[in-house]
């Protein structure tokens, strides 16, 4: 693009201020501003002032399988589930674009190191947890990994000096996510260096989309994959291509599947599985109504009690049929590193501005169906968050060694 575009584009937009001391720049600095100004996604950056809650249709709650019949009916979920898995039809994505920043680990947050006698890397661990799918099944699973612009080089290192923690690198891909300009608190965009805009990784939502603009989705078409679980880094003990739960979810008929945990009271903090208008939908824990927080069924169980613990299955097709179906945007206050008119770099104490997500937990609305399967806590759910307290590493390590794993 050139300066003049630029110029043009960013005044109808009221952010000229983009190119102020734009003369002072290299020519690759220059050349790199302009192509971020090419890329800006204008509906996004303009939808601040709209910061309107969407209307939410007729919630009603959804059942799930819940722990007593999975153990009633394991063998068969069992079997239906790794027949799936051993006709190649499903592959596994790791979301691993996020900025990580509770944690504030330098380098991607699967590169921690949660040992306490020995090195354990986060990656590690879910790499194990998978590997012990695959021993079983008797083949390897494909693995796609989504890194943003921000961890991708350090990610792809990571895993090759550590020789993929002996999963076979040719099952393993890497795409990268797509970034989102951020914005101050009065809607103007922010520079995080000269000639470069302050930028983040633009929400775990557009995953699919991002596999298939790297041109990943031909390669899931070439393998016959059908399903993919979608998981998340942070979570150590998660089960990933869990048997059960592929053949559970399969014998449902359903669509799609999500992992879920029993609430422990009515205020923890996770989205809620619900039926909204007929399908199903994840309610945010701030979007429940107190109706709704504290409605119990006739055995006294919260009517609204599984949370999600972003562990999801899709149906391929599913998810092409809804590709170009808009996700909601969230518009999330945060820090965000940046510099002021004369250059300067602030590190802001305080959130200083916007960054615009879409969620995954928004793409359960967009299936026909959704197999809530219940998982025990315990053995199945230790996100790392922050470094300590609540969904730490110190809780993960606590429960990873409830598990029997040395760390
Ligand atoms: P979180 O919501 O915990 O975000 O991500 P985060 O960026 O890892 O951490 P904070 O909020 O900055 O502390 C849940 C999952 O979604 C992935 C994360 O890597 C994690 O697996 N994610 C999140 C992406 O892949 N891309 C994103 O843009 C955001």
């Amino acid at each position: 693009m050139t300066r003049e575009k630029a110029t043009e584009i960013l005044k109808s937009h009221d952010q000229l201020h983009v190119l102020q001391g734009f003369d002072r720049l290299n020519e690759d600095q220059q050349e790199t501003l302009l192509s971020q100004i090419e890329e800006i996604d204008w509906k996004v950056i303009e939808s601040v002032g709209e910061e309107t809650k969407n209307a939410r249709g007729e919630i009603k709650p959804l059942g799930a399988v819940e722990i007593p019949e999975i153990d009633e009916r394991r063998e068969e979920f069992t079997e239906e589930g790794l027949s799936e898995i051993r006709n190649g039809k499903v592959g596994a994505v790791l979301l691993a674009g996020g900025m990580g920043t509770r944690l504030g680990h330098q380098g991607p947050k699967g590169s921690l190191d949660i040992g306490k006698t020995r090195h354990l890397y986060i990656f590690e661990c879910l790499i194990a947890n998978l590997l012990e799918v695959t021993d079983v099944a008797g083949v390897y699973i494909p693995l796609y990994i989504m890194t943003s612009e921000k961890n991708h080089d350090d990610t792809v290192r990571f895993f090759e000096e550590e020789n993929y923690f002996g999963y076979p690198p040719e099952m393993v891909r890497f795409f990268i996510q797509d970034m989102a300009a951020a914005v101050d608190f009065s809607g103007k965009l922010l520079l995080e260096e000269p000639g470069r805009l302050a930028t983040s990784p633009n929400g775990n939502g557009g995953w699919f989309l991002s596999l298939h603009s790297s041109g990943l989705l031909d390669d899931i078409h070439d393998r016959g994959i059908e399903w993919l679980n979608v998981f998340a880094v942070d979570n150590v003990l998660q089960r990933i291509c869990d048997p059960a739960f592929i053949g559970a979810t399969v014998l449902a008929g359903a669509e799609s599947g999500s992992k879920v945990v029993k609430k422990v009271s009515p205020d923890e903090g996770v989205g809620v599985l619900c039926l909204e208008d007929d399908k199903p939908s994840i309610v945010e824990y701030y979007e429940m109504t107190e109706e709704m927080r504290v409605a119990y069924d006739d055995r006294g169980e919260l009517k609204y009690r599984f949370g999600v613990i972003l562990n999801y299955l899709f149906r391929v097709d599913a998810l092409e049929r809804h590709m170009q179906d808009e996700l909601s945007l969230h518009v999330v206050k945060k820090k965000i590193p940046c510099i002021d008119e004369n250059w300067q770099p602030i590190k802001p104490e305080e959130p200083n501005g916007y960054k615009f997500e879409t969620l995954i937990l928004d793409m359960i609305h967009m299936m026909d169906s959704n197999l809530p399967y219940e998982v025990v806590r315990e053995r199945e759910f230790a996100p790392i968050k922050n470094l300590h307290g609540v969904d730490s590493v110190d809780s993960a390590r606590e429960l990873l060694e409830k598990n029997g794993v040395t760390l």
